[in-house]
């Protein structure tokens, strides 16, 4: 079973992951956590120059940078789980490059198809969107201090991308599943916990 995490910033990603590591280990549910970028020793390094504020990257190298960390992610953390039967969630995969540097930075769907398609990336099984409001997220990230380059990008880019993930999720209604992040942390994870529970019933 394959499941992603996505979200615009600020949504709460990092509090339902904690939740749901404590669940998991706490049911003897075996699922390994990972994340986009940076989810090998490679990607740390291509995390940094991601992150870096005083870096100026061209959309089309940020993008291949991201997928640069996506190649190494999936063939050595993504690919050996699914082939071994094993639980797989990531913070963030392919649903964030269509959105930030899709719609965010207007690379267009078919220069990103071309990119991504030959790369024969696996599709996760589900999908979880945290959806919330682009000024509440902004005020959460701002109370955690500094922000990286994406984060100081300007609200109407986050509004773009909230957009083209609400889009995304209606024409995939079968592998995204919304969930209102303005409830309490609770209510996400509990929302976020059965939904993961079904699916893994149903698989
Ligand atoms: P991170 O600190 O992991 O942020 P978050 O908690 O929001 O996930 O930084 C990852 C940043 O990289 C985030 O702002 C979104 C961006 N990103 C893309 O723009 N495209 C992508 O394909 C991925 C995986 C991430």
């Amino acid at each position: 079973m394959f499941i992603t995490l996505e979200g615009t910033e600020g949504v709460g990603k990092s509090t339902l992951i904690s939740s749901l590591k404590k669940y998991f280990t706490e049911k003897e549910i075996d699922f390994i956590f990972t994340k986009e970028p940076g989810g090998t020793r490679e990607g740390k390094e291509i995390r940094n120059i991601l992150l870096d504020r005083s870096m100026k990257l061209e959309p089309y190298a940020e993008t291949l940078l991201l997928l640069a960390d996506r190649v190494q992610h999936v063939t050595k953390i993504i690919k050996p789980a699914l082939e071994k039967n094993k639980n797989i969630f990531s913070d963030r995969y392919i649903d964030s490059t269509y959105a930030y540097q899709g719609a965010g930075r207007d690379i267009s769907q078919d220069d990103l198809d071309n990119f991504i398609n030959v790369l024969n990336f696996p599709i996760p099984d589900l999908t979880i969107f945290l959806d919330l409001s682009i000024t509440e997220g902004i005020k959460r990230v701002k109370k955690r201090g500094e922000v990286d380059r994406f984060e100081e990008e300007e609200v109407s880019f986050f509004e773009k991308i909230r957009q083209f993930y609400l889009e995304t999720a209606k024409k995939n209604s079968k592998r995204f599943f919304v969930i209102d992040a303005s409830q309490s942390m609770d209510e996400v994870f509990n929302i976020a916990k059965d939904k993961i529970i079904n699916t893994l019933n149903e698989n």
